[in-house]
């Protein structure tokens, strides 16, 4: 079976790739997401089975300024191959974000309905609405991804272990590793899974979860501050994008989901 992973540079993909060496990874050079015709050349050349669309324009503001780049990445690339699985009859894997809910709430199931509050959020719901009539295809929706590249765990890991304060808000998330996102990914799709599905951390607040960090790593948890405003940006966040993941943790029989789980895996050296 041939196997094609996009975006495998990325925190996820990377990840992806460790579990299935084998499969093919093209670059943003042969398969270019922001040109959604570049994607079915190659996808017509290499002729895969099964793609894990790992790609995606993740910086929230940076959607928000190049919301055409945002459109075609997260959007019509998406999109672009639902038709090819359409006509070949392939499976694809396609990954979505808590960003997708307006965070009024928190604990989103699979079912409820989506109301993004940005343009990330619109974008990738597109990509999600294009894939979800598929039969065979899998939509895995996740939040708070962290592996390699800087990000909120490990900027609190380097703060801290820097002796610096730092300021983190109690809006919520399921922050989960890349590591522990990919295997679980990999395994529901083995198991033949289609729809959508959660699969994230536990529920837990930016400020938890840094004092979390300072504990597991036996650091000052005196540095970690309460913030009360999100950090200026251009997009609008979320306030509690918590999913609620007891559909995968049925499904699953290991810990993927655990605060301890997610951060003994950080990437810290
Ligand atoms: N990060 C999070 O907190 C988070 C939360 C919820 C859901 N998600 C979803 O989880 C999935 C994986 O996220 P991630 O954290 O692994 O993202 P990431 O680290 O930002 O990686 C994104 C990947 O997409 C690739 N990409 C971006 N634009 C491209 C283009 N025009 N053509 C080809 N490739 C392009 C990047 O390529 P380069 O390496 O060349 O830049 C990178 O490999 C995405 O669907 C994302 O929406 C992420």
């Amino acid at each position: 079976m041939k196997i094609l992973i996009t975006g495998a540079n990325g925190q996820l993909g990377q990840e992806v790739s460790r579990l299935i060496p084998d499969a093919s990874r093209p670059g943003r050079n042969e398969m270019d997401m922001a040109d959604p015709g570049a994607v079915g050349r190659t996808l017509d050349e290499i002729q895969p089975d099964l793609i894990f669309n790992c790609a995606a324009m993740t910086d929230v503001d940076g959607c928000e300024k190049d919301r055409n780049s945002a459109y075609m990445i997260n959007s019509v690339s998406p999109s672009v191959i639902a038709q090819y699985c359409i006509k070949t009859g392939a499976r694809v894997v396609h990954f979505s974000t808590d960003y997708v809910f307006d965070g009024t709430r928190g604990m989103y199931t699979e079912e409820d309905a989506p109301d993004p509050v940005n343009y990330y959020g619109l974008s990738k719901i597109l990509g999600d609405f294009a894939v979800i009539p598929l039969s065979n295809s899998l939509i895995i929706r996740t939040s708070g991804v962290f592996g390699e590249k800087m990000n909120f765990p490990l900027f609190v890991y380097t703060s801290l272990r820097d002796g610096k304060e730092i300021n983190a808000i109690e809006s919520s998330y399921s922050p989960v590793n890349a590591a522990n996102l990919a295997r679980a990914s990999v395994e529901v799709e083995r198991k033949g899974l289609s729809g959508i599905l959660n699969i994230a951390g536990d529920r837990i607040s930016r400020y938890e979860m840094a004092l979390g960090i300072a504990r597991f790593f036996g650091m000052d948890e005196s540095l970690v501050r309460k913030g009360n405003k999100i950090p200026g940006g251009i997009a609008r966040r979320p306030f509690d994008s918590s999913l609620d993941i007891s559909r995968a943790t049925k499904l699953l029989d290991w810990d993927f989901h655990s605060l301890e789980s997610n951060i003994s895996r950080l990437d810290v050296h």
